[in-house]
């Protein structure tokens, strides 16, 4: 669905309220040339108790620190964009929502060096189902390995979740959708598995649970965080700081991708090669279920994990 078909009016940029259709930037704006920005994609669930933000100090720590290596400086505080954030829900009075926050170098200058170029920040919200379809969540999907790799850590970081980075997932994944998939898995340099192109991979194997460790090129993901905790606290022994070869997906029992946007979502094919029974496999229907008792305030533990609207 496109942004035009969403009853959506009011973006927050740089401190103020604007029209949806008022928030602009210059052509010559730093980041829409070097891919100079860093962002976030959260999540707010419909909950008994309202709209609630899912690890949002999460979200704004990892926003917070992939602005580092690019010695970009957010104006406003965490404080400043969690109420900008709560206000623009309140707003368009929505009871769930996908949350971007953007900090990007802006218009000043053109050079390389972002120089005196402004730090900018927006946050935007909208109504944003399953990333992947609802009929993902429940009978999974096919995806292709790559034949494209992930950035390696070395030559770019990967663990700053920058804008420019995202042309290698566009490519990945646009590559998979062109030959009938629905996602990709992308390899790091080595060879070995690192993520999807949005997503992190996890790997069921003779009951025990694997998902590439943070030196593999990927992402640190707050749901792969997530979902390590919930398996743990179901007692399930989970291995996070592994290599995983690209063999192994074939052998595995089971496989799911997490991500903000994408959930907990089962993959059910790589290649040619069927996973499991080529359904959502057991261990991943569980840990599931779980994440949506708790994400949609089905249960009253890891309350800590969310910001009330
Ligand atoms: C490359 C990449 N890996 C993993 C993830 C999953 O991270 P998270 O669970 O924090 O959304 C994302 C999405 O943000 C991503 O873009």
């Amino acid at each position: 669905m496109g942004f035009d078909e969403m009853d959506v009016e009011t973006i927050w940029m740089d401190g103020e309220f604007v029209d949806w259709d008022d928030a602009q930037v210059h052509v010559l704006t730093h980041a829409l040339h070097y891919g100079s920005g860093v962002f976030e994609g959260a999540r707010c669930y419909e909950t008994e108790n309202g709209p609630a933000l899912f690890r949002w100090e999460e979200h704004l720590d990892r926003l917070f620190a992939s602005c580092k290596p690019y010695e970009m400086e957010i104006q406003q505080s965490h404080e400043e964009l969690t109420t900008a954030t709560k206000e623009l829900i309140r707003r368009q009075d929505l009871a769930s929502c996908y949350v971007r926050p953007l900090a990007f170098y802006g218009y000043e200058s053109l050079g390389v060096s972002p120089g005196d170029c402004p730090t900018r920040t927006m946050i935007a919200v909208w109504p944003w189902g399953a990333y992947l379809g609802e009929d993902a969540l429940e009978n999974g999907i096919d995806v292709m390995v790559s034949s494209w790799r992930k950035h390696a850590s070395s030559q770019i970081p990967t663990n700053a979740k920058t804008t420019g980075l995202y042309v290698n997932s566009m490519l990945a994944g646009e590559e998979a959708r062109r030959n009938g998939y629905a996602e990709a898995i992308v390899l790091n340099k080595e060879g070995n598995v690192a993520e999807g192109p949005g997503e992190n991979l996890f790997l069921v194997r003779d009951g025990e649970i694997f998902t590439p460790g943070l030196s593999e090129s990927i992402l640190d993901g707050i749901t792969r965080d997530s979902v390590i905790r919930i398996a743990r606290d179901l007692g399930y022994t989970v291995h996070d700081t592994v290599s995983i070869s690209r063999g192994e997906l074939n052998t595995a029992d089971e496989l799911f991708f997490t991500g903000s946007a994408a959930e907990v979502t089962p993959i059910k094919r790589v290649d040619n090669v069927t996973i499991g029974e080529g359904t959502r496999g057991p261990i991943t229907e569980e840990i599931q279920t779980r994440f949506f008792d708790i994400v949609e305030g089905r249960t009253d533990e890891y309350e800590e994990w969310f910001e009330y609207v």
